[in-house]
């Protein structure tokens, strides 16, 4: 059996509003409350589960997303809707610009809660 990814807990100030803010971006089911959890899966079956951090500081994490063009040109433009700020850089050096890389189209930016969120329409090319 291949072993797959199949679910990771997100912390959040408020889950509610972080879970809501991913499923709305990327154009995600709504959240399901599991447990003290809100899951949002993606479409390879693997989810996040949001959790409240419980006033303790939410350490800012990164969570990569690979969609097809169209999708891309769906959550940039919820995006820009938004107004949220976005980088061309996982380090926020490179405001309101996309990158290229691997010759697809990818851009960062952040939660509620502070996390990284990223899409990309090519993965990573490594070795
Ligand atoms: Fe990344």
């Amino acid at each position: 059996m291949a072993i797959e990814l199949n679910h990771t807990i997100v912390h959040a100030d408020d889950k509610a509003v972080s879970a809501q803010f991913l499923a709305d971006i990327f154009g995600l089911e709504a959240p399901i409350a599991f447990g003290p959890f809100l899951v949002v899966k993606t479409e390879n079956g693997v989810s996040l589960d949001f959790i409240n951090s419980g006033g303790d500081p939410v350490k800012s994490r990164h969570f990569a997303f690979l969609v097809s063009d169209a999708e891309f040109d769906q959550i940039f433009a919820r995006i820009k809707e938004r107004g949220l700020t976005y980088w061309a850089d996982p380090m926020g050096n490179v405001e309101n610009q996309i990158n290229t890389h691997f010759g697809g189209r990818g851009f960062y930016f952040r939660g509620p809660e502070g996390h990284w969120y990223e899409a990309i329409t090519k993965p990573y090319e490594m070795g």
